[in-house]
């Protein structure tokens, strides 16, 4: 195991969202504030602080995590992934976030950056799979809490995208 010295601050070398980036922290700095407030990807935000809340999730090479777990040395050499990174370019939404517009599953939208990350990760798990239930769905957002939407939009905006592409897959079967 590598030990640093908890007084320096540490090169950190990653991909975020699909650009390098360089930047340096001291060993316990939370990935959720490097991203913040050293890279200024604000989109991920901070509630608990304790991996509770979910709003913080971001995609470490692929797979969602608490960036409020994480820190930001551990990152180095890794592929970062936050909602800034969801849509193609700045204008057009994702198909997930065009689902959410629609369903208007956000309120205060304060949840809806880790939600979002969590459900595109998963959803992209699930791809060939079938479409899948809303138990499954409520099971994936468990890891969530939202304190204005009540779930059920999220839910169904869920839903909506993966039944999208599960009918585009076998379109293309
Ligand atoms: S801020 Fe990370 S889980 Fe709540
Ligand atoms: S939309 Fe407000 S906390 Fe979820």
């Amino acid at each position: 195991m590598t030990v640093l010295d908890a007084r320096a601050e540490h090169p950190v070398r990653l991909t975020l969202n699909g650009r390098e980036r360089r930047a340096s922290a001291s060993p316990r700095r939370l990935l959720s504030d490097f991203l913040r407030h050293d890279l200024g990807a604000t989109g991920t935000h901070v509630g608990c602080e304790h991996g509770v809340c979910g709003a913080c999730t971001v995609q470490i090479d692929g797979v969602a995590q608490r960036a409020c777990l994480t820190l930001a040395v551990q990152v180095d050499g890794r592929e970062v992934r936050t909602v800034e990174g969801l849509a193609e370019g700045d204008a057009v939404l994702s198909d997930l976030q065009a689902a959410f517009k629609r369903h208007h599953a956000l309120q205060c939208g304060f949840c809806t950056p880790g939600i979002l990350m969590s459900c595109a990760d998963w959803l992209s798990r699930i791809a060939g799979r079938g479409v899948p239930d809303e138990e499954q769905v409520r099971e994936m957002l468990s890891g969530h809490l939202c304190r204005c939407t009540g779930y059920t939009p999220i839910v169904a905006a869920v839903m909506d995208v993966a039944r999208a592409r599960a009918a585009q897959g076998a379109s293309h079967a």
